[in-house]
């Protein structure tokens, strides 16, 4: 019972390496893949194409505030202070720093 387990258990945890060395050898950081959710809203890079602000260019001290700010409610929003709940800290970090590297 327990090799069968076992057995099992190996495929999944290949798989999961591969995944994993799959998107560093492209290159992809965790910032990037974190920041892809903005781009539906806030446009390519951040440069909105619409009504939504752009983030472009702005500094990580200023995305991680706001976000920050957006998650705890001080900032007023209508949609941030939703979309920022499923953040931790250290995934908003990642972001603003992913945001700030784009100039
Ligand atoms: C569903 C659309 C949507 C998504 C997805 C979204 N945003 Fe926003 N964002 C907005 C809107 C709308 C505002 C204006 C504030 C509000 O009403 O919530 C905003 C405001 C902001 C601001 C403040 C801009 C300023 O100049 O005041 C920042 C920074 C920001 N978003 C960052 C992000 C980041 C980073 C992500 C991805 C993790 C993200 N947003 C995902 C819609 C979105």
């Amino acid at each position: 019972m327990r090799s069968r387990f076992l057995t099992c258990l190996f495929p999944i945890t290949a798989l999961l390496l591969a995944a994993a060395t799959t998107s560093q050898a492209a290159g992809i950081s965790q910032g990037a893949m974190l920041s892809n959710s903005c781009a539906a809203c806030h446009g390519t890079d951040g440069k909105s194409p619409g009504a939504i602000p752009s983030i472009h260019g702005k500094s990580s001290q200023f995305i991680s505030r706001t976000l920050t700010e957006f998650r705890s409610g001080k900032r007023p929003s209508t949609v941030m202070g939703r979309h920022t709940k499923g953040y931790s800290d250290e995934e908003i970090r990642l972001i603003a720093e992913y945001f700030a590297t784009l100039k």
